[in-house]
């Protein structure tokens, strides 16, 4: 069996383990990245949107962000729909940071782009791999082939669906979990945006998310029942529930429609496993922790945890020892849970949930507070547009 020698092992070509990649090159580290995917099947996955202050910041240090500064839409504000209304948080004005739009897989690409740039290996269709824990590394099968990777640590960023969290034994691990009664349908439309800034809504028939891509090509969100079959959504379903959800009370204002160019269903759920390492296996990103997807935060904290494993790495090639590798879980998981929470109060007050008139009233309540007290405001400005990163 051919067998491959390397300091860091990652499995995962998402945004963790690209940008873990690059970081470790950038310290003079050598690492090996395998994805199970093909090149174009990671290229075209559509997923998240938003990018934290933080992260773009991150990204353009590191030099990871000349197409990004090029093609991103920078806002400086959102929406919060409810009872026909908008109302905007000025996200800017509240925090003095902004954020911006820019695809996952757009950002996929110039990741991948910068990792062949470096000529360091970064196999796809790599397929079955089997981690070892007792002696550091794993093998998969390419083309047929089994390799070998020995190395000093391995990096689990294969996100939620991955095997890297799954070899570690149960009875180390402590699992925190809640399932949402409801999922979110997301297409992709060939249509300009109908607003300029992200729009939240807070509908009797659920919730409801406008976001874009480019001001050509808008992103769009819909509350369904979880395991909700997609054949039971038409395009035509598709388009009222939409224009319904997001209907305002002043007449000048209509949804833009267009031809839809991809349409999914994602689970709601948030997850976090503690520790994020055992032995020399370290967890960042998805493989660690699932967030619902309302505050927009997923990417944004796998980047803070490479950001965080990069930098103990660092310490222990330059001689200085494994504390900051010891500490890597507990200092993760201090943002882990800020964001957590974000996730669940932001999910908790947009969603429908069913029979439930009182939460209806609390949800009302709190959407009148959060759009009228600059207190309550900025509590969403300062997390929607990032913590400063550890
Ligand atoms: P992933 O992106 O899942 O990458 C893991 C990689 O590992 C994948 O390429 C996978 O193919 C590979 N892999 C899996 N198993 C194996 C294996 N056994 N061997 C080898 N490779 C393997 N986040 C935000 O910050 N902002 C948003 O606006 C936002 N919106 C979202 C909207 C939706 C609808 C969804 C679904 C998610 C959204 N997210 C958002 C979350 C964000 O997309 C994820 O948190 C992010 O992709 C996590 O990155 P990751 O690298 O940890 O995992
Ligand atoms: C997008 C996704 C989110 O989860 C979110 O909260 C805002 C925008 C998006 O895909 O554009």
């Amino acid at each position: 069996m051919p067998v491959q020698r390397t300091q860091v092992g990652i499995i995962g070509a998402g945004p963790a383990g690209l940008v873990l990649a690059h970081l470790l090159h950038l310290h003079g580290i050598d690492s090996i990245v395998v994805e199970r995917q093909t090149r174009e099947h990671v290229e075209k996955r559509i997923r998240a949107g938003v990018l934290e202050h933080g992260t773009v910041e991150l990204l353009t240090e590191i030099g990871l962000a000349r197409r990004l500064h090029r093609e991103r839409m920078i806002h400086h504000g959102i929406e919060l729909l409810f009872d026909g209304v908008g109302h905007r948080i000025p996200l800017t004005e509240l925090t003095g940071r902004e954020i911006t739009i820019y695809g996952q897989h757009e950002l996929v690409k110039d990741l991948i782009a910068a990792r062949l740039d470096t000529g360091r290996p970064l196999v796809f269709a790599a397929t079955d791999v089997d981690i070892s824990l007792d002696e550091p590394g794993f093998s998969y099968v390419h083309d047929g082939v089994r390799h070998e990777v020995r190395c000093d640590f391995v990096a689990g960023c294969d996100g939620f669906h991955g095997v890297s969290r799954t070899v570690i034994p149960r009875s180390a691990l402590t699992v925190y979990q809640r399932d949402y009664p409801h999922a979110w349908l997301g297409i992709l439309a060939q249509a300009p945006p109908a607003s300029d800034e992200l729009v939240y809504a807070y509908h009797d028939r659920g919730f409801a998310l406008h976001s874009m891509r480019t001001p050509e090509i808008t992103r769009l969100y819909l509350q369904v029942r979880p395991e909700e079959p997609l054949e039971e959504w038409p395009d035509g379903r598709i388009w009222a529930e939409l224009r319904t959800r997001l209907s305002r009370n002043d007449p000048g204002w209509h949804l833009n429609e267009g031809p839809i160019l991809e349409k999914s269903v994602a689970a709601m759920r948030s997850f976090v496993v503690e520790p994020m390492h055992h032995g020399s296996l370290f967890l960042a990103g998805d493989a660690a922790h699932i967030v619902p997807p309302t505050g927009a935060k997923g990417l944004n904290l796998a980047v803070a945890d490479v950001k965080v494993l990069a930098e103990a790495f660092a310490a222990y090639y330059t001689g200085h020892g494994a504390k900051l590798l010891d500490a890597y879980s507990e200092t993760c998981l201090r943002r882990v849970w800020r964001i957590q929470h974000f996730s669940w109060w932001m999910t908790s007050m947009l969603h429908r949930v069913d029979d439930d008139p009182f939460t209806r009233q609390l949800q009302l309540s709190q959407l009148r507070y959060v759009t009228s007290s600059r207190a309550a405001a900025t509590t969403l400005a300062e997390n929607y547009v990032g913590l400063p990163l550890p």
